[in-house]
């Protein structure tokens, strides 16, 4: 099974073996009852089809969405969560040591930016967060104690692009280990494993699930690591319940259709508001003039269905573009089949001091778009005449 639609519609999946359901059973139960106290099995998370136990440890429904999440991101296994952040959170605990530094680059999911920024550094770890497209502050950034790096790529909502083969060469050289947010790429368009990352991350509410009706994340990485990220999530308590678990499994069933239709609506829409007069910069790594525009090629096998642009005026000229939009719809959140726009500073990225977006390239005027699959004529319509307002 090779090619990607193959993949999102058989991957991981098999006829029940008790009923021959064609879909996968929703095993919607807290615990798994025995008659012998012998056939208890040892209960660890992660041991799943050995028997289960209790289904904050491992249930089912949600191992096999694991299965076809690991088949994507071509990790040993995979792990879900109830949220993109319970699957950062978790990972990035069941990676750190005592006295560790966690070194990331600046451009961050607002969430993740808190923790690295704020919350780990309370409790005492070291951590440092460095210009995203300067490889030369991530080398001299590593320190001795580095045992995670941490990423995006490409980045929210900037779309800058980094070279992970080349963080992951860096990271191994010392030991560390390099994380990967994929969550704005999806596995369509990129598989950070490939390319020698150790853990790949994913808010699984985004393009996993494509449909924006619920809340998830995931994990994927080598059999050992998800056992520990696993053992961690069972502790932690951020497992994902089967009903949402079965739900991404067929939102997935057309997430390569989905993706491929984003990917080419997102490039127009680039192209459409990069002539635009009243449109002064547009992010997209499918543009020519895109800063990192061939690294993007050379790691990525589409361009993605995110882009952000600056409107030129004011704060309020970009607030009313938000608001005029028809066919989109001013939310946060993105990846699903429905157009949306909004403003980081306001919505996704107030975790970030002023100050903080204004190093990371986040004016206030930067409108973030998740291009869904509709109607290109229909979009393009949509955004001119919200701009023309
Ligand atoms: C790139 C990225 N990572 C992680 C998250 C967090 O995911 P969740 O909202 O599912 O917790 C988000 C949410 O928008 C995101 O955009």
């Amino acid at each position: 099974m090779t090619g990607d639609s193959t993949k999102s519609v058989h991957g991981g999946e098999r006829l029940d073996p008790q009923t021959g359901s064609l879909t996968v059973p929703i095993y919607e139960t807290s615990t798994f009852g025995f008659s012998k106290a012998e056939d208890v099995p040892v209960a660890v998370a992660g041991s799943g089809e050995k028997g289960y136990t209790y289904s904050r440890w491992d249930n089912p429904t949600v191992v096999t969405l694991e299965k076809k999440l690991a088949l994507f991101e071509r990790g040993g296994a995979g792990a879900a969560f109830s949220s993109g952040m319970a699957a950062i959170t978790t990972t990035i605990f069941a990676s750190l040591k005592k006295g560790a530094h966690v070194l990331a680059i600046r451009d961050l999911y607002g969430g993740t930016f808190g923790l690295l920024h704020d919350i780990l550094p309370e409790l005492g770890f070291d951590t440092d967060l460095v210009d995203t497209t300067d490889h030369g502050a991530l080398e001299r950034g590593m320190k001795k104690s580095t045992s995670i790096v941490y990423i995006e790529s490409p980045t929210n909502p900037t779309l800058k692009v980094v070279d992970i083969a080349n963080v992951a060469k860096l990271a191994h050289s010392s030991g560390a280990l390099l994380l990967v947010d994929n969550t704005f790429a999806s596995p369509i368009n990129q598989n950070p494993i490939d390319l020698g990352a150790d853990v790949v991350l994913h808010s699984a509410t985004k393009y996993l699930n494509g449909h924006a009706d619920l809340i998830a994340g995931a994990a994927v990485a080598s059999k050992g690591s998800i056992q520990k990220i696993k053992m961690m999530r069972r502790d932690f308590g951020g497992t994902l319940d089967p009903i949402p678990a079965w739900l991404i499994l067929r939102g997935m069933k057309t997430m390569a259709v989905r993706v491929r239709q984003q990917n080419a609506n997102a490039m127009a829409l680039a192209e459409f508001l990069s002539k635009h007069r009243k449109v002064e910069a547009v992010h997209y790594p499918g543009l020519r003039d895109h800063p990192q525009h061939l690294l993007a090629k050379k790691q990525m096998r589409g361009f993605g269905g995110m882009l952000s642009f600056v409107i030129k005026g004011t704060t309020r000229d970009a607030m009313r573009f938000t608001e005029s939009v028809k066919v989109a719809t001013l939310a946060a959140s993105l990846g699903g089949v429905e157009t949306l726009v909004s403003q980081p500073y306001n919505m996704t990225h107030t975790q970030m001091s002023a100050k903080e977006r204004a190093k990371t390239g986040i004016p206030d005027t930067l409108v973030r778009v998740s291009v869904g699959i509709e109607d290109l004529d229909d979009l393009i319509g949509d955004f001119r005449q919200a701009l023309a307002a």
